[in-house]
């Protein structure tokens, strides 16, 4: 028999989520009927998930995303490894068992796999600099699409089923109507845009043919880092928005330039949508959970986003209310290739997966970021 305080939190509860109801046989809870996403949101924190795909490969886990999400994996109970090169990722942010390694390199990718058994891979390891990525577009097909087949040609041959892989929303036509769906067109403007396409079409025909099962995340721009400032993005000369602010408000930085203020937006400054790495990490684990529930070969796509839109100068003075300190800012012309605005549409991940952004607002985005930053790079003034 059940407490009345049991019977009235269990009342409450369902009432607050709608997806669930409780049977009751005169006035007492005979069982509750909830749905997965109810289930999940009302466990929160506390959902473990069945963990059939227990033992993950992270590949790209000491880089800025991949730690994120194989420390929430740890956290959660997952046996994790992580494979990673350190051309841009570093040793101490790696999570779980720590593997240095080359997706280059074929023979040592079937040993790891030989001796991992492992249940699923998170595929975070790329070039990712789209400047690069245009100068340099052989670095780029060479290590986003030919070393990904590498990895999934030794998936294949290690019976290795599910994968979930890092895209992003520059896979997108420029012209999507706004919010972007996962049905957008996509036409990358860039070779990068373009690896990452070519290794989500890979991945549809790789279901089809092996029976591979895989979860496309397309990111749209993340920022944020840990909350006890311990992992966070470190790369040098960022182009991202977020750091090149910082740099400039730690002295390291002379001066931040704005590209384009005549845009058609409320302010003339392009309009972005920042998840935050939290979040994003949040959503990997659900991903995961996703495949171990689809009985078929499944190639999905989802936008992961916040699903609004922050301009330029809504950043810049948000920065310099948390950092307290002011942004000397020039204002250069529009660069080629950078859309007017661009935010996800993010019904389906929420649908589908029950995917909860808790961090992506500006203000815990920044805050999160600049502690760390200012932690790890320190600060000239
Ligand atoms: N940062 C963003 O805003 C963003 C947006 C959209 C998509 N993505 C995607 O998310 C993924 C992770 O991005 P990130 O920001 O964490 O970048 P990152 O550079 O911090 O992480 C990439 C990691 O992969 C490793 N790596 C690269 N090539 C490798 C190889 N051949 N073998 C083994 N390890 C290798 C690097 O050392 C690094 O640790 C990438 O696939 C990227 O394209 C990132």
């Amino acid at each position: 028999m059940l407490s009345k305080k049991a019977i009235k939190e269990l009342l409450e509860t369902t009432h607050r989520y709608p997806g669930g109801f409780v049977i009751l046989e005169e006035n007492n809870p005979k069982f509750v009927i909830l749905d997965y996403k109810t289930y999940r949101n009302i466990m929160g924190e506390n959902f473990l998930g069945d963990k059939k795909l227990k033992k993950v490969l992270v590949t790209g886990g000491a880089g800025y995303i991949g730690s994120h999400a194989g420390r929430l994996l740890v956290e959660r109970g997952y046996d994790v490894t992580t494979f990673d090169n350190l051309s841009t990722g570093h040793r101490e942010f790696a999570q779980g068992e720590f593997i240095e390694g080359d997706l280059a390199d074929r023979e040592f990718l079937d040993k790891v796999f030989s001796q991992g058994q492992f249940d699923a891979v998170m595929h975070f390891a790329a070039s990712i600099q789209v400047e690069e990525s245009v100068k340099n577009p052989l670095k780029y097909f060479q290590n986003n699409v030919v070393n990904g087949l590498n990895l999934l040609e030794t998936m294949v041959r290690h019976n290795v089923k599910n994968i979930v892989f890092s895209s992003t929303c520059v896979v997108c036509a420029e012209d999507s109507p706004m919010p972007v769906t996962e049905e957008a067109e996509t036409k990358p403007t860039n070779p990068y845009g373009e690896t990452k396409l070519a290794f989500e079409n890979i991945l549809k025909t790789f279901a089809v043919a092996y029976g591979i099962k895989s979860v496309v995340l397309r990111y749209f721009n993340v920022a944020g880092a840990s909350l006890d400032q311990t992992l966070g993005l470190d790369v040098e000369n960022p182009s991202h928005l977020i750091p090149s602010i910082f740099n400039v408000a730690l002295g390291k930085k002379e001066s931040l330039t704005v590209f384009g203020e005549d845009y058609n937006t409320h302010d003339g400054t392009a309009v972005r949508d920042f998840v935050h790495v939290l979040d994003l990490a949040q959503a990997h684990q659900l991903a995961l959970e996703y495949l171990s529930r689809q009985d078929n070969s499944v190639s999905e796509v989802f936008n992961v986003g916040s699903g609004r839109g922050y301009s330029v100068m809504e950043v810049v003075n948000a920065s310099c209310e948390i950092t307290g300190r002011m942004v000397r800012m020039e204002v250069g012309p529009r660069r080629p290739g950078d859309r007017e605005e661009i935010y996800a549409d993010v019904k389906k991940i929420k649908q589908v997966l029950g995917f909860e952004p808790k961090y992506s607002n500006l203000k815990t985005i920044l805050q999160t970021h600049w502690a760390f930053h200012k932690k790890r790079f320190g600060d000239s003034f």
